[in-house]
């Protein structure tokens, strides 16, 4: 559809042509979100070539992102687009961590299936597509590991120069195994997330590097699109709740937005609550929706979930809107209760990294607390894939994980490998003792 950028404050407002590389307002500095200017889509016709296009052999079909297209603001120029066959990812049901979480069902949408295993690829194929329309070769991030590895594959794969920006010693190896090898330069900076943002807008401006975090409104615009998978995988029946990881509110802000456009189109009537769940040590949105007082950062952000290892949102306007709007929660979890719910995911024979088992954890305490009632229908996101983290893995297993503090935390549905000698009576007796 035809669309513009708009300032998200309500009293700026201003209007900028869909092809400017701006990623804050010029007149008010507020941030700027994608607004179409159309107002016609037929939801019926929609669903109908949305469902069809499942079977198609067309690589734009084949997306689970471009498959949404006529609710993306490219309006038919799709030469450009950078496509890895995003999306697709499924939606699976976890009865053993339902019953952990205090539900009588629940499903997972699982965004650890993706090209590079993780979320932001529903983002970054429409965030380096813009950066091709507008002729831009470098395009730059800072990561807390998932963006900068989704952003080195995609970048790479248009024939564009990745640079990614990570904070030094802080994040999993997976991650940065996967910037190196989609090539991209990779610079580890000795400061946390919050710094080197600001550093890179400074770069970004004066080198001409077209930026793609989550600022970046085209992120946004791609990540809407696991919403409306979501939502076609389940018929346009919505939840009573989707459950997602809060860090940097980039997604938040997405999911909150997919919704509110299903809503004016007529694609859906009833709007799924949002449930924000952040780490304890790092949990500036939950503290600022609790007292609605002033915004405040928490400068130095400490979680063992280092995705979510974020002290100064960018995006948590928008992400205050969207949970308004949805008549959200946000709820805060402890390093332990996110070990222990990640542990079992794993159990469920799903699996996915610390930032998204916070999810589980999440439910958990809004269950008890009454929040969400064991017979609620409730989606949770995975954002990561198991593999993306596994040194944390084996040190839970082995009872080896330390909190931020030094803490050793519990290993409660710990799972140690046993080493056993080259000897069959041996091992039988191991395999015959209870464990
Ligand atoms: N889960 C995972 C696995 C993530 O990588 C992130 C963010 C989040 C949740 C939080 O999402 O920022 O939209 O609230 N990772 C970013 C990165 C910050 O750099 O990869 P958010």
């Amino acid at each position: 559809m035809l669309a513009e950028l708009a300032c998200f404050e309500q009293n700026c407002r201003a209007r900028f042509p869909i092809t400017d590389a701006i990623y804050n307002c010029p007149e008010c500095n507020g941030l700027l979100e994608v607004r179409f200017t159309e107002s016609k889509l037929d939801p019926e016709s929609s669903k109908r070539v949305w469902r069809e296009r499942r079977t198609s052999n067309q690589p734009l079909d084949q997306s689970g992102v471009w498959r949404y297209r006529e609710l993306l603001p490219f309006d038919g120029q799709h030469q450009h687009v950078v496509s890895l066959r995003e999306g697709n990812t499924p939606l699976l049901d976890g009865p053993r961590a339902a019953q952990y979480g205090g539900l009588d069902r629940l499903t997972f949408k699982h965004q650890g299936f993706n090209p590079t295993g993780s979320f932001k690829d529903n983002g970054m194929t429409c965030g380096v597509t813009q950066a091709v329309r507008l002729h831009r070769q470098r395009v730059a991030c800072v990561s807390t590991g998932n963006t900068s590895a989704s952003m080195a594959a995609y970048a790479s794969a248009a024939g564009l120069d990745p640079i990614v920006f990570i904070p030094h010693g802080n994040i999993s190896y997976g991650k940065l195994a996967q910037a190196l090898e989609y090539g991209a330069r990779t610079l580890q900076v000795e400061a946390n997330f919050d710094q080197i943002l600001a550093l890179v807008r400074v770069l970004a401006d004066r080198l001409g590097i077209y930026l793609l975090n989550s600022i970046n409104p085209f992120r946004i615009e791609g990540q809407k699109t696991i919403i409306f998978e979501m939502l076609d995988q389940r018929d346009w029946n919505p939840p009573d709740w989707i459950v997602l990881p809060g860090g940097n509110l980039g997604n938040t802000s997405a999911f909150g937005k997919a919704l509110r456009e299903l809503c004016q189109f007529g694609f859906i009537r009833k709007v799924p609550r949002l449930a924000v769940i952040q780490a304890e040590g790092a949990a500036p949105f939950y503290d600022f929706v609790r007292t609605r007082g002033e915004f405040r950062s928490v400068p130095d952000p400490k979680t063992l979930a280092t995705a979510i290892r974020i002290g100064d949102p960018v995006s948590w306007p928008k992400a205050l809107h969207e949970i308004t709007a949805s008549n959200g929660v946000v709820e805060k979890v402890s390093e332990q209760e996110i070990a222990d719910a990640k542990a079992i995911i794993g159990r469920c024979g799903i699996g996915c990294e610390p930032a998204s088992a916070a999810t589980l954890a999440g439910i958990q305490k809004l269950v008890r607390s009454g929040v969400i009632r064991a017979s609620d229908d409730v989606v949770a996101v995975l954002t990561g894939n198991v593999l993306k983290d596994p040194d944390y893995i084996y040190r839970y297993h082995t009872g080896q994980l330390t909190d931020p503090e030094g803490k050793t935390l519990e290993s409660r549905f710990g799972n140690r490998p046993v080493v056993a000698p080259n000897d069959a009576d041996q091992i039988a007796k191991i395999l015959e003792a209870k464990i």
